[in-house]
């Protein structure tokens, strides 16, 4: 699978899916901040000295990027405190960290969880608060989507140039701390507008056709009805998907920026005679992973020189 697949089993992990959607009684305002500063730690301790400036959130299927890093190190989430979980088929479930082309220190995360598996919406984000937080300049975010936009066709790149949060939640409700951001973050120019030139560049120079557009979030699991499919165009949108909003709007938050690239898996729900499957968007997402690997590579020798 090429890029992170939205559908996928049921977490099996340490917490209680009992709170999903609300903040466990104890949360106050300066707890998160706590464990996301504990969980960071136990990544310095890992790998002393060690400062990543890019942070990526991939699927399974670009585990083999993870595997082009240098000097790397490998750290099980089951490692991590309060690091969610997923028991996602073909999803390692792992930090790696590690120099892409020997210079850019990387920190990737290989697999994600979503907030259908039941998770409440600080724990969806609290991945990428641990990557900010250990000082990333630049998080990228890579998933499987839907083709809304009847123009795409499956095994499409979309470079995401904004999205449509329609999941029902959000990773800052709850108590705000100051120190992490602020309690009405800006997200106007959530998908940060240099990178997407950059983007633009690196599809050029590896001669990969990319698409571009606005993802929307739903929750899922189920997939979308064809009457959704046609309301979600008409607001705008032209991949859908049920991940990656709730980390882009954790690093607004913090103050990252972020670029985000679909993988257009499917045409979404009535645009085609097939049912939507988890079987297709595997397929597809391992087909076009040698090109998402390559984009993705130039992209980050270029950003590298950037940051
Ligand atoms: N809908 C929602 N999520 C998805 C889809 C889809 O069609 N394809 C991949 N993830």
């Amino acid at each position: 699978m090429g890029c992170d697949s939205d559908i996928d089993g049921v977490a099996e992990n340490s917490f209680s899916p009992a709170f999903a959607g609300i903040l466990p009684e104890t949360m106050g305002s300066s707890d998160l901040l706590s464990r996301v500063e504990a969980c960071a730690a136990t990544i310095r301790q890992r790998v002393p000295g060690f400062a990543p400036k890019v942070g990526l959130i991939l699927g399974s299927g670009l585990g083999a990027f993870a595997d082009s890093l240098t000097k790397s190190v490998s750290i099980p989430y089951a490692d991590l405190p309060d690091f969610p979980r997923s028991s996602v088929a073909g999803h390692a479930g792992k930090l790696v960290l590690g120099f892409h082309e020997g210079t850019l220190p990387v920190v990737t995360m290989q697999g994600r969880v979503h907030s259908y598996e039941g998770y409440a919406p600080w724990q969806v984000g609290f991945p990428a608060r641990v990557l900010c937080r250990l000082g990333i300049k630049a998080l990228v975010v890579t998933n499987a989507a839907g083709g809304i936009n009847t123009g795409f066709a499956v095994g499409d790149l979309m470079a995401i140039t904004d999205h449509l949060n329609l999941s029902g939640s959000n990773p800052l409700v709850g108590p705000n701390d100051e120190v992490l951001g602020p309690r009405f973050p800006d997200m106007s120019h959530a998908y940060d507008p240099g990178f997407l030139d950059l983007l633009r560049a690196a599809a050029k120079a590896e001669q990969v056709p990319l698409r571009e557009g606005v993802y929307v979030s739903l929750s899922g699991p189920s997939y979308e009805t064809p009457a959704e499919i046609r309301m979600l165009r008409t607001l705008g949108a032209d991949a859908v998907g049920m991940s990656t909003v709730p980390e882009v709007i954790v690093a607004a938050h913090m103050g990252v920026k972020v670029t985000g690239i679909s993988c257009i898996t499917n045409l979404a729900a009535g645009l085609s005679k097939q049912k939507l499957s988890h079987a297709e968007v595997s397929e597809t997402a391992d087909r076009v992973k040698d090109v998402f690997s390559r984009l993705l590579t130039r992209f980050l020798s270029n950003l590298g020189k950037s940051l």
